[in-house]
């Protein structure tokens, strides 16, 4: 596999106020990868990765997204959110747009396609997600399932270099969860590269090429996900999985 990195945060740092809720976190995705990062809440794992795109402004350090210096002043930034897609936990659909409409829309805004053009390629989309025959349905006569289905659509008519998701399955009920693993495997299958915030942990042990466990504002430990979850090294790691362990077998 190709290993050229397509993200690469080196000593970011982000504070609101007094607080400094990432304190100098390194990380890479290289091209193909599916990292997954793992932590409690409050960690700094969203702030890190709305960083990444500029949804919020770092205190310090670098990111390299696809050859972007995200922080130069000199980057153009619709130009870098073109390579850098984003896949919300509240799906964040227009409600009054039908499914293809809300892929549509993004692909007008940021590519100045033709009407017909625009709709094969919001429609091949959908496909991909497997939800073609949902195109004319209005966000409110879909499940959460297939709402967020339509967000990963979104995020790949653009043709990304890398998707970033923060807890994409979270607001899912548990029977629909599944269904948008599904296609972020899929996803990952066909050579995107991804980065995910994620309290999954069945999916990041099955599915991640990399695990990174966040707590405090830092990167504790990263690995294999065989490393991470069979073997961790960092107690703060086996404190935070054994949690997990112990509330799934309840
Ligand atoms: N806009 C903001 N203003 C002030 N503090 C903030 C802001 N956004 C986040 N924080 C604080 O930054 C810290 C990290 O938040 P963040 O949302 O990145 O955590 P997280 O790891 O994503 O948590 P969760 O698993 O609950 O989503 C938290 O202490 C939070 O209260
Ligand atoms: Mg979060």
């Amino acid at each position: 596999m190709n290993s050229s990195p397509i993200l690469q945060i080196t000593d970011l740092r982000k504070s609101y106020g007094q607080t400094e809720v990432l304190r100098g976190v390194n990380l890479r995705v290289n091209a193909g990868q599916l990292v997954c990062v793992i932590g409690p809440s409050g960690s700094g794992k969203s702030t890190m990765l709305r960083c990444c795109n500029l949804l919020e402004v770092p205190t310090a350090g670098k990111i390299l997204a696809n050859g972007h210096d995200v922080l130069d002043p000199r980057t153009n930034v619709n130009r870098m959110r073109q390579d850098v897609g984003m896949v919300f936990q509240q799906f964040n659909l227009y409600s009054h747009l039908t499914a293809i409409q809300n892929v549509s829309l993004a692909l007008r805004k940021v590519q100045k396609l033709g009407r017909a053009e625009t709709k094969a390629a919001a429609l091949a989309a959908l496909e991909r997600v497997g939800l073609a025959h949902k195109a004319d349905a209005m966000p409110a006569q879909l499940s959460g399932g297939q709402q967020q289905r339509v967000g990963i659509a979104r995020a790949i008519a653009l043709k990304p270099k890398i998707i970033l998701f923060d807890e994409p399955t979270s607001a899912l009920d548990p029977e629909l969860v599944d269904d948008v693993l599904g296609v972020m495997r899929q996803l990952r299958e066909s050579g995107m590269t991804m980065l995910v915030v994620t309290h999954e942990m069945g999916f990041a042990h099955a599915a991640a090429d990399h695990v990174v466990f966040m707590d405090g504002g830092v990167v504790v430990e990263e690995g294999s996900a065989a490393d991470v979850f069979e073997q961790p090294r960092e107690t703060r790691t086996r404190s935070f999985l054994s949690r997990y362990i112990s509330r799934s077998t309840h």
